[in-house]
C-alpha cells in the first residue's frame, strides 16, 4: 500500500486530489451533533494543501440508496469541516483567508475536472454525498471513470468505509494512482498492533442497529474470543430466535440460520454469548424508559435500551476481562431514557483502564459519539472511527478497499 505521505513531491504538487474520507457523523436538525470523523481527516487535509495541492472530497452520509435525499446533504458536514480548518492552528500557513469549502451541488455528469474549481484561489470542494448515485453502492466501473476523470491522483483516507465494494472505495483506483492517507495508515497500523499484543480474556461488546453488517461477523470472531456481549439491534434478533417476542423492536429478517451457526459457535469454543435478559422499552423513540422482564413485552413494546440485570452481568463480564472490544451502542442513546446502558458500560471501561486494568478500543460512530459525550476519548486505549469495517479487519477479512490500494 501506498501512502500519500511517502510521496515525493513531484507526484503530489499542483495535483488535483479526490479524497476519500468519511463523513457519516450523526446529524440532528440539520446539525452536526459529533464532530470526531471529521477532526481525524485534517492531518490529511493540511498535508495536501501544504503540498499545494487542490481537494475534491468524496464522502457519503447515512444511506440514501442511490436517491437525492436533501436530509442527507453533505453541507452541514461542508460547513463544519470550514469552520474547523479556518480554526486550525494550521491554518494560517496553508490557509488563504475567506477560502471555504464549497460544496458542488451539481450532479457528477454536469461537472469536469476543469471546470470544478471556480478560481485560482479555490483549494478545497466537497462533492454531495455520493451515495445519492446508483453506481455507488454498485461499484459501477463506468461511475468510477467518471469519478477518477475529476482529478489526478486519488487518496482513501476512510478506513471505516473500506469494508464496502463501492466505486468510490474501490473501483475507482483501477482507474487512478492511488494511495491511503493519513487516518487509514494510522488505523490500521493501531489495529495490527493490538491484534499482536492482545492480553486475554478478550471481551467484545458488540450492539448499534446495523445488525446485517455485524451478525455475520459474529461466528467468525468467536473463536478468537473469549466472551462475546451482544447487546442493541442485534440482541432483537437473538431474543426473537429465542421464542421471545420483541413487540414493534427493529431486527433484521432471515437470521435464524446465522444465529443457529453463532451458537453452536459459541460452544464449540467455549465463548459463552451474553444477550439481555431483561430490557428498557417505549413505545417510540420519544417515549419514558420502562423496565421490563422478556416476559413482559407486548405488542406494542419497542426494545430500547438493556434492562438492570443485563447491565450488571454486563459489568460483571467487563470486570473480569482484560481486554475490551467495543462496537456499537446498547440502546437508542439518543434519547437519555435509554442512554443507561451504553453510558455505564463506557464507565465501567474508563474506570478499569483508569486503574490500568483493562486494554480499551472502542469503535464506530456512535459508540465514539457515546464517549466524546462523557469526554472520555482519552481513557481507551485506541479510538477507531470504523465500525463495520472495525469488526471485519478484527475478523481478519481482507477489507475491499485496502485490497484496493494494495
Ligand atoms: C460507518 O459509519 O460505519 C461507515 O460510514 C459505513 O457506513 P455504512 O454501514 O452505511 O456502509
Amino acid at each position: 500500500m501506498k501512502n500519500i505521505k511517502d510521496q515525493s513531491l513531484s507526484k503530489i504538487e499542483l495535483k488535483k486530489v479526490l479524497l476519500r474520507v468519511d463523513l457519516n457523523v450523526p446529524l440532528e436538525n440539520g446539525k452536526v451533533v459529533d464532530d470526531t470523523r471529521i477532526l481525524k481527516i485534517i492531518d490529511t487535509i493540511i498535508f495536501l494543501l501544504k503540498n499545494n495541492t487542490k481537494i475534491i472530497i468524496i464522502s457519503h452520509v447515512g444511506r440514501p440508496n442511490g436517491k437525492i435525499n436533501e436530509k442527507l446533504s453533505l453541507k452541514p458536514i461542508a460547513e463544519k469541516l470550514e469552520y474547523i480548518l479556518k480554526s486550525s492552528p494550521e491554518s494560517e500557513h496553508v490557509y488563504e483567508a475567506g477560502q471555504n469549502v464549497r460544496l458542488v451541488k451539481n450532479n457528477l455528469s454536469e461537472i469536469t475536472k476543469e471546470s470544478l474549481f471556480l478560481s485560482k484561489n479555490e483549494k478545497i470542494v466537497m462533492l454531495e454525498n455520493i451515495r445519492f448515485y446508483k453506481g455507488e453502492e454498485k461499484n459501477d466501473d463506468d461511475f468510477a471513470i467518471k469519478l477518477a476523470s475529476l482529478g489526478d491522483i486519488y487518496v482513501n483516507d476512510a478506513f471505516s468505509c473500506s469494508h464496502r465494494s463501492h466505486a468510490s472505495i474501490d473501483k475507482i483506483t483501477n482507474h487512478i494512482p492511488s494511495y491511503a492517507g493519513f487516518q487509514l495508515n494510522e488505523e490500521i497500523n493501531a489495529l495490527n498492533k493490538i491484534t499482536s499484543e492482545i492480553k486475554r480474556p478478550i471481551t467484545c461488546i458488540i450492539g448499534g442497529s446495523k445488525i446485517s453488517t455485524k451478525i455475520n461477523v459474529i461466528k467468525n470472531l468467536i473463536p478468537k474470543l473469549d466472551n462475546i456481549i451482544i447487546v442493541g439491534g442485534m440482541a432483537n434478533n437473538i431474543l426473537k430466535y429465542k421464542g421471545i417476542s420483541i413487540g414493534k423492536s427493529i431486527k433484521e429478517d432471515n437470521c435464524e440460520i446465522i444465529i443457529e451457526e453463532i451458537f453452536k459457535a459459541s460452544k464449540k469454543y467455549s465463548c459463552p454469548i451474553y444477550y439481555p435478559e431483561d430490557v428498557m422499552v417505549g413505545k417510540n423513540l420519544q417515549d419514558k424508559s420502562v423496565i421490563k422482564e422478556l416476559n413482559e413485552i407486548d405488542e406494542h413494546d419497542i426494545i430500547l435500551d438493556i434492562g438492570p440485570n443485563t447491565l450488571e452481568k454486563v459489568l460483571k463480564v467487563i470486570d473480569e476481562s482484560q481486554t475490551i472490544l467495543w462496537n456499537g451502542p446498547a440502546g437508542y442513546f439518543e434519547n437519555p431514557n435509554f442512554a443507561g446502558g451504553s453510558i455505564e458500560i463506557a464507565k465501567k471501561i474508563i474506570e478499569k483502564h483508569m486503574a490500568n486494568k483493562i486494554y480499551s478500543v472502542v469503535g464506530g460512530g456512535d459508540t465514539v459519539h457515546i464517549v466524546n459525550s462523557l469526554d472520555a476519548m482519552e481513557n481507551f486505549n485506541f479510538v477507531s472511527t470504523a465500525g463495520g469495517a472495525f469488526l471485519e479487519y478484527l475478523e481478519g477479512k481482507k477489507l475491499p478497499g485496502i485490497t484496493a490500494l494494495n
